[in-house]
């Protein structure tokens, strides 16, 4: 038994007292007295005690008493009554009152240490079950306070945010989904989620995360279109403790002032843009007039000027045509006119006309196509624009003597065709960002070269509208690779469509 047990004895018999002393103390247990029940209480006020051996009959305050008392102040003692012969119907009667045990006087030394241990147990017992009981209460306390946090952060929130079930069931949404989703109850009453929503795509998305959970999406965000509303769907798994889906969230945000702010601002551009096309022509035509001498004869400085002046105006007219592309792909315009394509020629043909350019820096270009390439559905226009971009992009920003390769490699479902350059690469952060519309990286070795940081952003726009994708590897000082990735017909070969 630990050293810091304290027993109390109270036993108006002084023999008794210290007979229980003799026996407890070589136990480990430390041994406290008192004459009656008085006393008693004094030293428990004093003494923080373990287990009280009471006397049943004492003068000034008897075990009855003392029972009381006890319970009343100090419910986790257990009280263990010492009687005489004779006085057992006494001592059922204090059990009856919450004494723990009663031992007859006199009493065998193993049988007192016995009772006592046994009180002790069953105080260690009580503690914990009561500690347990209070760790409960608190943990019920703090969930209900963190429940009704959440509650009221979900229910404030000026997004929307649907809860389902794995089975697609919504189980909770707040107002602000109600306000945004126009058949959504306001107050929760169960139902499919298809219910509520009009629209398939964000069912099948919540779909493809139950069916892949453990797996590598965590997260899909995308945008739904619900009438005139766009929104902008975050939809992620719930876990429980043990891994086990508990079901999806979606937070919705409202982005339809910003899509209408977007398309007033590209329509400003194209209108903008289409106004200054016109009139630039008429000037640089009217320029070549004069460089041709139709309106008299130039001196060289006059020539000089002129043709400076053609190439700014060239860099307009390019930057024009940049912005005007930028709006068609951007309104959905721009790729419509999709027809199966054989890249071969495609690539052979912008290679060409960009080959005077490569020798001019003294850069070799070259072209390295399989035979056979399988034929890809697309708008000739636009694919012809992604490689002139990736192209031109590579014989500018690789210093001169270099080399640019362009090459196509077929996969089962799509092509890839590669643009490398020995050039000055691109650093790892600058990345994610060269597709970003006027995004231009600042490098002293390119600083000289003019463009307007659109090119990048047409490449991404037309591929992803031809629902491929592109992809960049890079060194700095070393080359940089784009990889474009476009879906193929199946199976179709260029014998199939009749072409060569
Ligand atoms: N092959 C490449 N090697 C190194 N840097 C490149 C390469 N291609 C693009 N970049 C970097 O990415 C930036 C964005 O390219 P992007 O084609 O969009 O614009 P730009 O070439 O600057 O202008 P433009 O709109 O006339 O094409 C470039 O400014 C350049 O810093
Ligand atoms: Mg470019």
């Amino acid at each position: 038994m630990t050293g810091n047990t304290t027993v109390l004895v109270v036993d108006d018999e002084k023999v008794v007292r210290e007979g229980c002393s003799r026996i407890l103390s070589p136990e480990g247990f430390e041994v406290l007295a008192a004459a009656n029940g008085r006393e008693a209480l004094e030293v428990l006020e004093r003494e923080s005690t373990n287990v009280v051996l009471c006397d049943l009959k004492m003068p000034v305050m008897g075990a009855l008493e003392v029972l009381e008392i006890v319970g009343q102040r100090y419910p986790d003692i257990p009280v263990i009554i010492i009687t005489g012969h004779g006085t057992v119907e006494s001592a059922v009667e204090c059990m009856k009152r919450g004494a723990y045990d009663f031992i007859t006087k006199p009493f065998r030394a193993d049988h007192l240490v016995l009772v006592v241990r046994r009180a002790l147990e069953k105080q260690t017992l009580e503690r914990r079950a009561w500690q347990l009981q209070e760790e409960r209460a608190r943990n019920l306390y703090d969930l209900a306070a963190e429940q009704s946090r959440v509650r009221t952060i979900v229910s404030c929130m000026a997004d929307g945010v649907v809860v389902t079930t794995p089975d697609l069931e919504v189980v909770l949404h707040n107002p602000a989904a109600t306000r945004l989703l126009e058949s959504m109850p306001l107050v929760n009453q169960g139902g499919a989620l298809s219910d509520y929503i009009n629209d398939d795509n964000l069912g099948n998305a919540l779909k493809r995360l139950l069916a892949n959970a453990e797996g590598e999406e965590e997260c899909i965000a995308q945008e739904l279109i619900l009438g005139r509303k766009h929104l902008r769907a975050l939809s992620a798994l719930v876990y429980g403790p043990e891994r086990q889906v508990l079901g999806t969230v979606t937070v919705l945000h409202d982005v339809t002032s910003l899509k209408e702010l977007d398309e007033m601002k590209s329509n400003f551009v194209h209108h903008v843009s289409h106004e200054l096309r016109a009139p630039l022509s008429a000037i640089k035509q009217q320029h070549s007039v004069i460089l041709d001498g139709l309106a008299g004869e130039l001196v060289d400085k006059q020539r000089e000027l002129l043709n400076r002046a053609q190439d700014k105006i060239q860099g307009l007219l390019d930057m024009i045509n940049d912005l005007l592309d930028v709006a068609r792909i951007e309104s959905g315009h721009g790729v419509q006119q999709q027809v199966p394509l054989n890249l071969a020629n495609i690539l052979q043909q912008t290679v060409t006309l960009m080959g005077s350019k490569a020798e001019e820096k003294g850069l070799s270009l070259e072209l390295e196509l399989p035979e056979d390439l399988p034929l890809v559905q697309a708008d000739e226009r636009s694919i012809e624009e992604v490689f002139t971009n990736l192209i031109s992009n590579a014989i500018n920003y690789t210093p001169d003597g270099g080399t640019v390769l362009v090459s196509a490699i077929p996969h089962q479902e799509y092509l890839e065709v590669r643009v490398s350059d020995t050039g000055v690469g691109i650093a790892e952060e600058e990345i994610s960002k060269i597709f970003d519309k006027f995004y231009r990286v600042k490098h002293p070795q390119t600083r000289q070269i003019i463009g307007t940081g659109l090119g990048l952003s047409i490449v991404k726009g037309v591929t992803e509208a031809h629902r491929g994708s592109v992809e960049v590897e890079s060194k700095p000082g070393v080359g940089t690779t784009f990889k474009v990735s476009l879906p193929t017909i199946s199976g179709g070969k260029l014998a199939d469509y009749g072409q060569d």
